[in-house]
């Protein structure tokens, strides 16, 4: 993308800003792959709590090619997504989606290259084999009594190595995993509840909890936000109806409970919420109504997914939300990692700033995937 003069100007500074950050966080830290700031500096050590974000970097870093056409920007995305190849069998986070699609994945597609192909095959096969036969879901870094919301955008990863080895197996593995997570973490009112638990034993489902949410019974936005990018990807891997409907009634959640301004809390549940915005929730709810929006097939939504996604944008890409002093070294302020933990708490966030920008392509381009 690099006729610039068809790109909106708020496009435009928002694509200037995050490749002068970018550029200065692999200046600034090099080989460091952050999950969130600190007072706006990048945390130099892992979050504590799980090693999710390694692939956002490399993601972000090829997003900003796509975006600008640098190729020095497409040399450090190939170099970031290197340094997380060997998580590729890493047994023990559900999270090989948030590594390796923003990546290897994007290598892929991008470029065809047969050793990204294997690559994905092979993450995609480690994901798979945290799958619980009694409960029929993909359990979470806690282990096998866990079910997370997250897991959503995490399975497309299977479902893409399914399609890549032609793995009838792996591709029942993910759909059995959407099956499960509609059923018992997507309640009738479309709010989606953060983790179930399980009985291991008997697969038995038996009540609900939250990690970073406000309440066991509450609304987490951000897994929210997961879940209604995620189904509607299972809708394209399956083609299946039921996975469309779920997408577009947690959509249509989102739009009914989020303020005008597009940006939701960090749970929509939790009353005089400490903090009003979770701009990464946001980010992520925009990149996927810009999806949604091609694949309904009801054009009335398809107006309001599109509208409601530009909107967003305007949102993130205002002087309160997009960074644009040099002390802040992330992209959009005020996301939150873990309210509960008071970690990352109104900061920039690895994963905020990477779907900040797939969403922006997206909407220049007026396409469904980057
Ligand atoms: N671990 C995924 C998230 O915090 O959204």
């Amino acid at each position: 993308m690099n006729a610039k003069t068809s790109i909106p100007p708020a496009f435009q500074r928002a694509i200037q800003v995050a490749t002068q950050k970018l550029t200065h966080l692999v200046e600034a830290y090099p080989d460091l792959t952050p999950s969130f700031t600190e007072n706006g500096k990048w945390r130099l050590q892992q979050a504590g709590w799980t090693n999710w974000c390694e692939g956002f970097l490399g993601g972000a870093l090829w997003l900003a090619y796509l975006l600008t056409g640098q190729q020095r920007l497409r040399e450090a995305a190939r170099h970031y997504s290197k340094l997380i190849e060997d998580r590729k069998t890493d047994p023990d986070v559900h999270d090989l989606g948030f590594l390796f699609l923003p990546t290897w994945g994007r290598w892929y597609q991008l470029e065809g290259d047969p050793y990204a192909r294997q690559v994905v095959i092979e993450a995609g096969q480690t994901l798979a084999r945290r799958f619980q036969e009694k409960g029929k879901y993909l359990c979470s870094f806690q282990g096998a009594h866990s079910l997370y919301i997250d897991i959503m955008m995490n399975v497309p990863l299977v479902f893409e190595a399914a399609e890549l080895s032609q793995d009838e197996r792996l591709f029942e593995i993910a759909r059995q995993h959407c099956l499960t997570t509609r059923r018992y973490l997507v309640r009738g009112d479309f709010s989606t509840a953060h983790e179930g638990i399980f009985d291991p034993e008997s697969g038995m489902f038996l009540r609900y909890r939250t990690q970073q949410g406000w309440r066991d019974d509450s609304s987490w936005a951000r897994g929210h936000c997961w879940a209604f990018y995620g189904f509607n990807l299972a809708y394209r891997y399956t083609g299946e109806a039921q996975f469309l409907t779920t997408a577009e009634g947690l959509a249509d959640y989102y739009l009914l409970h989020t303020p005008e301004h597009g940006i939701p809390p960090n749970d929509w549940d939790e009353p005089n919420p400490p903090y009003p915005y979770e701009s990464s929730a946001a980010a992520i709810a925009a990149s996927g109504f810009l999806s949604l929006a091609h694949c309904t097939r009801d054009s009335l939504r398809a107006k309001v997914y599109r509208e409601s996604a530009q909107h967003i944008l305007a949102t993130l890409s205002s002087d309160e939300f997009l960074a644009t002093d040099e002390g802040w070294e992330g992209i959009l302020r005020h996301a939150i990692y873990h309210l509960p933990a008071g970690v990352g708490v109104d900061e920039s966030t690895i994963w905020g700033d990477y779907f900040f920008l797939e969403a922006i392509w997206k909407a220049i381009n007026d396409q469904p995937d980057c």
